[in-house]
């Protein structure tokens, strides 16, 4: 976690003046339910303790500096002349969906000051993206006097990211856990209704480890979205074949499914599979989770990544390889692949205290198959963004 001194410091070191809001956003892992979001699914993530900061000041105008301490690169945001962001100052594109989504909402966004820095890793599927989106979100909200519920900054941040600064056509998830977390619990979040029910995931229970893989994710943008129109296709065909209107995949009845698979072409039978194993390994999960059965709950995990990793086809070797080591360690109740893939990282949930012995372990049979040690985040689940005025 990053102390509110060091970016509020980072503010002084940079505008040489004090900032006067504070508000900060979580990263996220996902126990279980990749891909399920925008299919209308269930998904269970937590929020982790790595997270960004922005330490802000309202100026009288309508521009917007922005400095990243991570990039160590400022971006100007004039609000009512925004423009896509090149190269270094691609990151600033995040903040910028947000100011045009409130503007779109008829919120009159006003100039600041702003310093960020973050400990979310980039790029290892843990939603850096949506903690930029959602730290801005509520930022803005409390500079504006909006007054936008959770909820409704979770869509928000969600329409930027599908907006023309970002061009990801992401579910919810992600958006949605950063801004309506609960310490303590795991979210199972419907995402067709929204609702959402707490899961407690008690430390004395299991410990959560994040396992990076350290692979860089290529094509995540062009892969993710290739995957959506996929289970979109399934979705249409399947209507099609059996005069059934269900709203997304969800909806789709095992025997519709059973009865028309045969039909679909291949690739689109194993994407529709997949979001239906999947919704049903989440439900399990959490029942599991709630009655203490550490051992089922962890069967479930490693029945998800088959499911990711063969159906869905997100997974890649490195984290296959994390997968079959995890499952030979008997301190390790499960593990799987998390979030939108493509390299990224492994969750699993461990008996507590054994986390050394099994990063241990993992490091020397992980760097002697690829030549470099992955790397490990042990976390609680975290709690929501929030904001203050300082
Ligand atoms: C990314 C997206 C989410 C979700 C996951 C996969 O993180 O932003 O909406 O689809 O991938 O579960």
């Amino acid at each position: 976690m990053i102390p509110d001194e060091a970016v509020s410091e980072g503010f002084r070191a940079q505008f040489g003046v004090l900032p006067e809001l504070l508000a900060h956003a979580p990263g996220r892992v996902n126990l279980i339910g990749d891909h399920t979001d925008y299919n209308g699914g269930f998904v269970l993530p937590v929020a982790i303790e790595r997270e960004i900061r922005i330490a802000a000041r309202i100026r009288g105008d309508r521009v917007i500096r922005l400095y990243s301490g991570n990039f160590s690169s400022e971006v100007t945001i004039e609000v009512d002349r925004p423009k896509i962001a090149q190269g270094r100052e691609r990151w600033g594109n995040y903040p910028m969906g947000i100011v045009a989504e409130f503007e779109a909402r008829g919120v009159r966004v006003p100039g600041m000051e702003a310093c960020l820095v973050g400990d979310v890793p980039g790029g290892a599927g843990l939603s850096s993206s949506a903690a930029l989106e959602i730290a801005m979100a509520v930022l803005l909200n409390e500079a504006s006097g909006a007054k936008l519920s959770r909820r409704e900054l979770a869509l928000l941040g969600q329409a930027a990211e599908h907006g023309p600064y970002v061009g990801v056509q992401c579910g919810i998830m992600d958006q949605y856990i950063s801004a309506m977390a609960r310490e303590g619990s795991a979210l199972l979040i419907d995402c067709h209704t929204l609702d959402a029910r707490q899961v407690p995931i008690s430390p004395a229970a299991c410990g959560i480890l994040i396992i990076n893989s350290n692979k860089r994710r290529g094509l995540v943008t062009s892969e993710y979205n290739q995957r959506r129109r996929e289970a979109e296709e399934g979705l249409r065909l399947l209507k099609e074949l059996s005069g059934g209107s269900y709203p997304s995949l969800r909806f789709v009845p095992a025997d519709d499914y059973a009865r028309h698979a045969e039909a679909l072409p291949e690739v689109i039978r194993r994407r529709v599979r997949h979001v239906l194993t999947e919704n049903a390994l989440v439900l399990e999960f959490a029942e599991a989770i709630e009655s203490g059965d550490m051992e089922r709950a962890g069967s479930r995990m490693y029945a998800s990544h088959v499911s990711l990793r063969d159906d869905y086809e997100t997974s890649c070797e490195e984290l296959d390889f994390v997968v079959e080591c995890c499952k030979k360690l008997p301190a390790v109740y499960g593990c799987r692949i998390t979030g939108g893939g493509f390299g990224g990282c492994a969750v699993a949930l461990v008996r507590p205290g054994e986390e050394p012995a099994i990063e241990a372990l993992l490091t020397s049979e992980y760097a002697r198959r690829f030549g470099v040690e992955p790397g490990f985040i042990r976390t609680r689940a975290a709690g929501c963004a929030a904001v203050q005025r300082i």
